[in-house]
């Protein structure tokens, strides 16, 4: 078998690569770099710098390299990039979709594994949000996900090929400083960011109906994630009947003083934060039932909210200072 992985040097997809070639499984990447740095890609590992929007290079790249399974993770990943220029959105990561299933089916691949997102979900109020949980995305990003989701169950079933769709929690961490996420979309960065230009961290909102009045998510390591996208391309390897769509995330909540009480323990600094208002659209909590993905892919996080930050921390100070060439 050979895997494709689409968005390879990306933060996910060069942890994906790693758990991949780690275990042994043949891989090519194909990636056009928009948002990935070159720093993340294994020397031994083929790659095909290209765009999942080009059909002909998709289609000659999967001959070529006798792919017989994908997992797609190239996306545009931007919340509010998302709700500015939501037709970019639903071009690129819809038409991207789209385009490498018609070249993927074409190809007669049997096997694909796509990267979907919480964000499908909205803002369920529910303790422990299940894949059966009703899906309602409040922005682009989550709507292009709930489509792909879609296609991707559509395209199965109509060419007989194995699906897998993984909705991933809140992703944090990294397995080594070279495969950190550069990017300051995520509240672990944006508190990292603020700190190292010597700002208080902010929290918004500390009267939600939670126990500390702030947000609960729930956080899981970057490692963990491609460990259950192993368990995964191990699962479809036997060629199961069908689609499946899993919940990834710990099943625990943390919420964000918690979060920022880790973050002062493994930064030595422990500046008191600022509280403002509540944002508008942000759940008080958002925490995955996560029973499916261990029955389906025997499959459970094993690393902690402090393993999460601590390697988040490790990686940041490798990178706070990056080449231009490596800046998103
Ligand atoms: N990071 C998170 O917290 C999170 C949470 C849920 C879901 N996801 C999903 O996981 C996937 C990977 O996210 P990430 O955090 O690693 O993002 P990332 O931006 O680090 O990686 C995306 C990779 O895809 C590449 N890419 C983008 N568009 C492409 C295209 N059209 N053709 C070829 N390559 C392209 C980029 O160059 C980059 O290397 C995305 O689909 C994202 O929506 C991420």
């Amino acid at each position: 078998m050979t895997w494709m992985i689409t968005g390879g040097a990306g933060y996910i997809g060069a942890h994906v690569m790693r758990a991949l070639t780690g275990a042994g499984e043949r891989v090519v990447v194909l990636d056009d770099l928009s948002s990935g740095a070159a720093r993340r890609l294994d020397p031994g590992v083929p790659v095909v710098r290209g765009s999942a929007l080009d059909g002909e290079l998709l289609a000659r790249s999967l001959a070529e390299h006798q792919v017989t399974g994908v997992v797609h993770l190239a996306a545009r990943k931007q919340v509010a990039e998302s709700m500015a220029r939501p037709s970019r959105y639903y071009a690129d990561n819809l038409g991207g979709l789209g385009t490498l299933l018609e070249a993927v089916t074409g190809a007669g691949v049997e096997r694909f594994v796509f990267s979907s997102s919480a964000a499908v979900y909205g803002t369920p109020d529910v303790e422990l949000i299940t894949e059966d949980t009703p899906c309602a995305p409040v922005n682009p990003y989550g709507e292009t996900k709930l489509a792909g989701e879609w296609l991707v169950r559509a395209a199965g079933r109509a060419h007989g090929m194995s699906t897998t769709c993984l909705r991933y929690f809140n992703v944090a961490g990294c397995a080594a400083p070279e495969l950190a996420d550069t990017g300051v979309f995520n509240v672990i960065p944006m508190v990292f960011d603020r700190l190292t230009r010597g700002e208080a961290p902010r929290i918004f909102g500390d009267d939600h109906p939670t126990p500390d009045g702030t947000c609960v998510r729930d956080y899981v390591h970057v490692a963990d994630l491609a460990d259950a996208h192993l368990a995964a391309v191990r699962r479809l390897s036997g060629k199961p009947a069908g689609d499946l769509t899993l919940n990834i995330g710990r099943g625990e909540g943390v919420s964000v003083r918690e979060l920022l009480t880790l973050i002062a323990e493994v930064s030595g600094d422990d500046r008191a934060p600022l509280v403002e208002p509540r944002r508008a659209g942000d759940a008080p909590r958002a925490v995955a039932c996560a029973r499916r993905a261990a029955e389906e892919l025997g499959w459970t996080a094993r690393r902690d909210a402090r393993e999460m930050v601590g390697s988040a921390w490790r990686g940041w100070l490798a990178h706070r200072s990056p080449q231009p060439a490596e800046q998103y």
